[in-house]
């Protein structure tokens, strides 16, 4: 057995039918115009620049947000850029919501090529002792079941066309343990473990499935940088600063929505300046 697939059966495949035709184009294999990507949470933050990002590259952008002025702020944004953008108010804790989005996606544009699942609701940090079964609820109905759903919604769609890219959002505090981050990292591990098994069953699919672990400014601003925790990331972090959503996380979301990724699935990429070398 080869990760859960009879090893005849893979390789049969490989032999006989293998559905991944090489590129002739360097240039067009690293783009992402004409892709239609999906971005949840993309009303601000990190969302927003990979948004941005993946518009300025002439990608067909879905805003997938919850926030109405959020959603309504984003759609201008990347309108004023001249792009091709779909505005979609969804909730990822709801599940007949994400289903609308895909379906809504298809409807405009007629396909799907990308899946980025950022979106996550926080709740306040905690100690393990006094995690509560709300606090826990929130961040595994948001990040796993969000994330699981989604992917689930846009399968169909990736491998009828044999191309997909999905990236999924994890953590280094999930990796490391963080201190106060328990149902946080939990979540965040669990979407790591989730990306891992899609990028193994859907690989002869034609989709590969990562995701990022980012270190960036929030909306928070200013004020998130008088905590300890932001402290202790600059003096562990070689380039002594936060990532920029556009043009440091951007760039990375830009590389695995395109054909250039095609050999790299069920990976975390540390987008942290180098400040969690673990791997
Ligand atoms: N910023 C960092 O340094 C950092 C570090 C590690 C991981 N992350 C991860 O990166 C992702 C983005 O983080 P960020 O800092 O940009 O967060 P953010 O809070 O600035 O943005 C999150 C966006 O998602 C939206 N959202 C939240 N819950 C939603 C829901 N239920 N349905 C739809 N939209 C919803 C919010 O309205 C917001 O627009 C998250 O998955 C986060 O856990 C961020």
């Amino acid at each position: 057995m080869l990760g859960g697939t009879a090893l005849n059966e893979t390789w049969t495949y490989i032999d006989g039918d293998y559905p991944l035709a090489m590129p002739t184009d360097a240039g067009a294999m690293h783009s992402v115009a004409g892709k239609v990507v999906i971005v949840t949470g993309s009303g601000r933050g990190i969302g927003l620049g990979m948004a941005l990002h993946l518009a300025k590259g002439g990608a067909k952008v879905v805003v997938a947000e919850w926030k109405q002025d959020l959603l309504a702020s984003a759609v201008a944004q990347l309108e004023a850029l001249g792009a091709d953008c779909l505005g979609v108010a969804v909730n990822i804790m709801e599940r007949d919501q994400i289903d609308a989005m895909v379906t809504a996606t298809i409807e405009r544009f007629g396909r799907v090529d990308g899946l980025i699942n950022n979106a996550q609701t926080f709740r306040p940090l905690a100690e393990i002792k006094s995690v509560t079964e709300s606090d826990i609820d929130v961040f595994i109905q948001s990040g796993v079941k969000g994330t699981l759903w989604a992917m689930q919604a846009v399968y169909p769609h990736m491998a009828e066309q044999k191309w997909g890219r999905i990236i999924n959002f994890a953590s280094s505090m999930g990796i490391t343990g963080g201190a106060g981050f328990a149902a946080y990292g939990a979540s965040k591990e669990a979407i790591r473990a989730l990306t891992r098994t899609a990028a193994r069953e859907w690989a002869m699919d034609g989709i590969v499935v990562n995701a990022i672990a980012p270190a960036a400014a929030t909306h928070k601003g200013d004020s998130a940088k008088q905590s300890e925790g932001y402290r202790q990331f600059i003096e562990n972090c070689p380039m002594r600063r936060q990532g920029d959503p556009e043009w440091d996380i951007g760039p990375l979301a830009w590389f695995l929505c395109s054909d250039a990724s095609r050999y790299l699935t069920g990976h975390t990429f540390m987008a942290d300046g180098g400040a969690f070398m673990w791997a």
